[in-house]
């Protein structure tokens, strides 16, 4: 039986229908089991990492988990809850996503750190675990569909800087290969796309999925950090966010690896594949 917290999100949406698909018993973890739908071999379970008591209850009689805890400051305190539960439990595997570049030195900055504890917790203990670390998400581009479906520009705050795009769905199979093999104990996967690409990059092919020009416009940094705490974003973590996108201007995550390709002896889906598949996000009826 495999947990998979994040289940009704981006990765632990497909982690859950990849296991399902290959015939696991999953427990699909969510703070609100009245909006899931169930389906064949998939159990919902209710599980809030700020409520260590559901913790336990979802992961009772649980082999294995997938542990993805919401981006912000409290991943830390969330990671480390699911571990304690999962140990207490007698849980017998771990595989964590976590984020490209954490704990690497950077300048002092804090990208990905986020993370660190949870990293620590698995290392630190008797568990068997993989950490993945990916790289950009080729979702994120989901956040540009109200300029895209307005003709407007979408923002760009990390000027020319390029990174290794990965499809979240190439994280979910490597996840699920990690989950139901032995292959990867004791690794710590960084996963890339095939390519880097910057945001001008993006916008062009996304524009060649749509068969139209998508432009750009650059955010001053300033302007960035105003518009989230404006959003309601705490502002240390606005003050990361933009951190991130600094980094990523200055060249700080051109990275690319083969730990994709290596996992699942294919090469990782391309940020045009990703654009196809999700076309329909962009247009309008
Ligand atoms: N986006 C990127 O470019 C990128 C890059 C590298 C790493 N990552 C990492 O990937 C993860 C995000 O993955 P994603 O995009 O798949 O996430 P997502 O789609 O935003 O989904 C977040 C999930 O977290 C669950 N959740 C939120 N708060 C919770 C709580 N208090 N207790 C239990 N569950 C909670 C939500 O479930 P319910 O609402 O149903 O409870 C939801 O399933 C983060 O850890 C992030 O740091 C992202």
């Amino acid at each position: 039986m495999i947990l998979v917290t994040g289940a009704t999100g981006t990765v632990g949406g497909e982690v859950v229908r990849l296991l399902a698909g290959r015939g696991e018993r999953v427990l699909a973890m969510t703070r609100e089991p009245a909006k899931v739908e169930e389906s064949p071999g998939v159990e919902v379970v209710r599980g809030d990492f700020d409520d260590p008591a559901s913790l336990a209850g979802a992961a009772r009689g649980a082999d294995a988990l997938f542990l993805l805890s919401a981006p912000g400051p409290w991943a830390a305190r969330h990671d480390e809850a699911m571990v304690a539960a999962a140990r207490a439990e007698g849980v017998r595997k771990v595989v964590k996503v976590s984020a490209i570049g954490t704990g690497e030195e950077r300048e002092g900055v804090t990208v990905g750190d986020w993370h660190l504890a949870g990293e620590r917790a698995l290392r630190s203990g008797e568990l068997d675990w993989t950490i993945l670390r990916p790289s950009s998400f080729a979702s994120n581009a989901l956040g540009w569909a109200p300029q895209v479906l307005r003709g407007q520009p979408v923002p760009n705050t990390m000027g020319d800087g390029r990174q290794g795009v990965v499809d979240p769905r190439d994280v979910a199979e490597v996840a699920v290969t990690a989950l139901t093999s032995e292959e990867h104990v004791r690794a710590v996967l960084t996963l890339t796309g095939p390519e880097l690409l910057s945001v001008p990059d993006m916008a062009k092919v996304l524009g060649e999925t749509l068969g139209r020009t998508v432009e750009t416009v650059e955010v001053p940094l300033e302007v960035y950090r105003e518009s989230l705490i404006a959003a309601g974003v705490d502002p240390g973590f606005a003050d990361i966010a933009v951190d991130g996108s600094r980094t990523v201007a200055r060249g700080g995550n051109a990275r690319l690896t083969g730990d994709v390709e290596r996992v699942l002896g294919r090469a990782p889906r391309t940020f045009a594949t990703w654009a196809a598949d999700h076309r329909a996000a962009f247009v309008s009826g």
